[in-house]
């Protein structure tokens, strides 16, 4: 077999077989396939598209190029979630304790921020002493004792899927549905839970722009864990402005503490996009029939402070200070140099916010890196103080910055500006959750 047949058949249109897909991954990872010729094929792919059983091929060798977890001697129905790289998307930190208190077992292995999108690992290092690089022996019992844990990736999940993501990031093919359905869904199968729900986002900052496409990408993802009896749900969710109102990873924390607080009122969008994708995790965890005894569980668990509470403890089990994971006490994590508010240039409703653009607000702040290496400055970051759909004044602020860097406030404050369309005319409200795949 040669690569570059393989290359020239789906160039044509033809479908690989599962033994090319397999010798294609595995050469690949083991270094006898060159980058350019992966770079080629990823190319092919993202014109011409895979069957569904080319995908779920792709996905399983992807799986099997290192370490698959084995979670076996945890009790209970392992449960994870997943979101597509969103903007102000504080889901995990509400969800993943709410979920515990209910009597669910979340054992959750998060990404790291990189570009305009945070991510869940960078968040939890923003409170002090929190260890996100822990052992899985260690992890499993975490989650034996309090029923949840949300680690690092290990550096041996899914070496493919990093090889291949560096190269699909530098050369157009990201936005490829069989490519990111079997790069997401080779890291959730290889983690080892029983159970997952996506958060699929759809939007001007999302790698889905349409419904439609969102809906195609989530079938095939459900489909991928069923095929392996894994429990998939997949929420289609809106991401046409960032989801809370915190973009920053101290701030997103505060505002997670704030949900768990009970100071975040139903229908907010964050609440409920936590409430659903919660609601479904206790439904696959065979711990709730409906979604609307769900719905009641985690009401209870957040409103009797069970859920913060669940939060502290899993801090303080990775080594992390967890006084701070209280109202009285969250500030002192968001404390920077300079908080400035940054005003609207002109008057009107708030037709659109483009998260893509605020969350690199965010991140040329110093909330986010831009390549690998950067560093991180927990504190930063921005508030929103207008949703869609506002009317904003010209001595109304936008957001308010948190600034440690002087220098880079000038351009982060145009970068966030230009996000916003405004109009003369209030736009119809546009819904938080599109559709629900697979529940
Ligand atoms: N997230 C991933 O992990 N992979 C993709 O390809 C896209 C989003
Ligand atoms: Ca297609």
């Amino acid at each position: 077999m040669r690569a570059v047949d393989l290359i020239e058949k789906k160039v044509n249109g033809e479908e690989l077989t599962s033994q090319e897909i397999a010798f294609l991954v595995r050469h690949f990872s083991d270094g006898s396939i060159p980058d350019y010729q992966m770079s080629a094929l990823q190319m092919a792919i993202r014109f011409q598209g895979m069957t569904d059983r080319e995908t779920s091929d792709l996905t399983m060798e992807m799986m099997h190029s290192g370490d698959v977890v084995d979670l076996s001697d945890v009790k209970g129905v392992k449960v994870d979630k997943h979101s597509t790289g969103g903007v102000g998307d504080t889901t995990t930190l509400v969800i993943a304790p709410l979920v515990a208190a209910c009597g669910g077992t979340v054992a959750k292995m998060s990404g790291r921020g990189l570009g305009h999108t945070g991510g869940t690992i960078d968040k939890l290092e923003s409170i002090p002493g929190t260890q996100v690089e822990i052992p899985i022996e260690r992890f499993k019992e975490i989650v034996n004792e309090i029923g949840v844990s949300v680690i690092g990736q290990s550096s041996n999940l899914v070496p493919a899927d990093k090889k291949m993501y560096a190269l699909r990031d530098v050369t157009a093919t990201v936005r490829s549905i069989p490519l990111i359905a079997s790069s997401i869904m080779s890291k959730k199968l290889a983690a080892g839970t029983d159970a997952i729900v996506l958060d699929v986002k759809v939007g001007t900052g999302a790698f889905m722009t349409t419904v439609e496409e969102a809906k195609e990408l989530s079938t095939l993802m459900v489909n991928i864990g069923n095929m392996l009896n894994r429990k998939v749900v997949a929420l289609i969710t809106d991401m046409n402005q960032p989801l809370g109102m915190a973009v920053g990873n101290a701030l997103e924390v505060r505002e997670a503490v704030e949900l768990l607080s009970g100071k975040i009122p139903e229908g907010d969008p964050l609440y409920e996009v936590c409430m659903t994708l919660a609601s479904y995790m206790l439904i696959l965890s065979n711990l709730a029939k409906t979604k609307e005894d769900a719905r009641k569980m985690l009401a209870k668990a957040l409103y009797s402070g069970e859920g913060l509470t669940k939060l502290q403890q899993m801090i303080s089990a990775q080594g992390g200070d967890a006084s701070y994971l209280c109202l009285d006490r969250i500030d002192e994590l968001c404390q920077t140099k300079i908080i400035k508010p940054v005003y609207s240039l002109k008057e009107g409703f708030i037709t659109a916010i483009e998260a893509q653009k605020i969350g690199t607000a965010a991140q040329m702040l110093g909330a986010g890196r831009a390549t690998k290496a950067d560093k991180i400055d927990p504190a930063v970051g921005l508030v929103m103080q207008k949703r869609v759909g506002d009317y904003v004044k010209l001595d109304e602020p936008l957001c308010i910055m948190y600034i440690n860097d002087a220098s880079k406030a000038k351009a982060a404050e145009e970068e966030f500006l230009s996000a916003f369309t405004l109009s003369d005319d209030k736009p119809a409200p546009a819904p938080m959750i599109y559709e629900i795949i697979g529940g």
